[in-house]
């Protein structure tokens, strides 16, 4: 496929969703993306979405921009965005784990994400991080 991209963020959710509204979201993202080729991971943890994008680039900034303008989050820090060769996520229209209480391995850079002190820009900070935690839990969808 041309023109290969892919994009990641991090935000805050405002308000804390409930579990129907996690689903509200990933049935829109899901049937959407699957339209569009676009594939991808959201990962949820104590009100911090982190997702991945990945697709036909103007497809999938056209789509950012879009989540970036949804009210049901906020503060949006784009952690990584560049041309890709092959898509990592390509099972999946929008991979998902809620992370809230889940025990992960002891992996560098995973704890920190697990850790309760965890903050949304300590990531922005570390996207190679960003992607090793994305691709950790690629595996556990
Ligand atoms: C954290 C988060 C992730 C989202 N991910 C997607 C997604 O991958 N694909 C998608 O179509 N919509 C996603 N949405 C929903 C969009 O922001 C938007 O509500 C939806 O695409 C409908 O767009 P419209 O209101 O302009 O019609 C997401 C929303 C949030 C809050």
């Amino acid at each position: 496929m041309k023109n290969l991209y892919h994009l990641a963020y991090v935000s805050e959710a405002n308000p804390l969703p409930t579990n129907k509204d996690l689903l509200a979201i990933l049935n829109t993202a899901r049937r959407f993306n699957a339209a569009m080729g676009i594939t991808g991971m959201l990962l949820f943890k104590e009100g911090v979405f982190v997702q991945v994008l990945e697709g036909v680039k103007q497809q999938v900034l056209d789509l950012y921009n879009r989540i970036e303008a949804d009210k049901r989050h906020h503060s949006l820090k784009i952690l990584f965005n560049e041309d890709l060769k092959t898509r990592e996520f390509s099972n999946w229209s929008m991979g998902f784990q809620n992370l809230n209480g889940l025990q992960t391995p002891n992996i560098e850079g995973i704890n920190d994400f697990m850790n309760p002190n965890f903050s949304p820009p300590q990531l922005v900070d570390a996207p190679r991080q960003a992607y090793k935690i994305l691709l950790h839990f690629r595996s556990m969808c």
